[in-house]
């Protein structure tokens, strides 16, 4: 009796357990191809942590008032920058420290919204405390999860200098295909200031010390980063040169 069982449940078993395999594996395809949790990149575990990716980072670097201070002075000038060109839906490619998303989520029309991706939770989970009607994604911005032209503006808030030059050009890119033709890539961040500036030598050291892709990005002007038909339509610089604003047209 029990050959006879297990002559007629063997196959069975081996059917559903080869069924099971399947979906395990379909599963694990459908999950590398969305990414739906990515792993905080090497760069930022071994540069930024003290910065970004722990609750106490966090607590400690959320002031205005220090923001304004590392940007001497200048956070709201550009920020306000920023946000005059920011319209439609709009993409925060990373969260900031600060009130620059609240304020750009104010300044949106009722009928468009805005949405902020981060690599790193607590970021997220720090900026839904903040500003709890922002759409929040963990994304990694050189392989974002949205379809081509999902959004009328895309905004890059000193991003880029944080990043190794591949992972930037690839940020560049994917902001670029996220991004309607004819919406706008913002882009904020340092601009090699002229050899006089009194700052220059400062931020120089300070990027050696903390920053270390700071210096290449300076070195190398945003224009070198377009691909396609992307065109340079504004660039602004601020504070005698160490800031720029960039807004790239598709
Ligand atoms: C926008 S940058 C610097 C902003 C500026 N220093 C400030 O906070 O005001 C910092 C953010 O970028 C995020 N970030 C860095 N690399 C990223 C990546 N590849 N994809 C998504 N977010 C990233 C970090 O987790 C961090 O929250």
């Amino acid at each position: 009796m029990d050959l006879v069982a297990l002559f007629f449940c063997a196959p069975i078993y081996c059917f559903r357990s080869m069924a099971f395999q399947a979906y395990l594996f379909r599963v694990t395809a459908m999950n590398q191809a969305f990414d739906p949790k990515p792993p905080l990149p090497d760069y930022l575990t071994d540069y930024y942590q003290w910065a970004y990716t722990t609750s106490r980072a966090v607590k400690f670097w959320d002031r205005p008032w220090l923001v304004n201070l590392i940007l001497w002075g200048n956070y709201r000038r550009l920020s306000n920058a920023a946000l005059q060109h920011i319209e439609g839906n709009c993409l925060q490619i990373a969260a900031v420290y600060g009130d620059l998303s609240k304020r750009i989520s104010e300044k949106l029309a009722p009928n468009h919204s805005l949405t902020v991706v981060d690599i790193a939770p607590v970021q997220l989970a720090n900026l839904a405390r903040k500003c709890p009607h922002i759409n929040l994604h963990c994304q990694n911005s050189s392989r974002l999860q949205f379809a081509d032209d999902s959004f009328d503006t895309s905004l890059l808030f000193f991003l880029l200098h944080e990043q190794p030059a591949d992972v930037r050009q690839k940020t560049i890119s994917e902001a670029l295909r996220v991004t309607h033709p004819g919406g706008k890539v913002i882009i904020v961040d340092y601009h090699k200031p002229k050899w006089w500036h009194p700052l220059r030598w400062v931020m120089a050291g300070a990027f050696k010390w903390l920053e270390p892709f700071a210096g290449e990005f300076w070195d190398r002007p945003l224009a070198r980063h377009l691909t396609n038909n992307a065109k340079i339509k504004v660039q602004e610089t601020f504070f005698s040169e160490l800031y720029e604003l960039t807004i790239i047209e598709n």
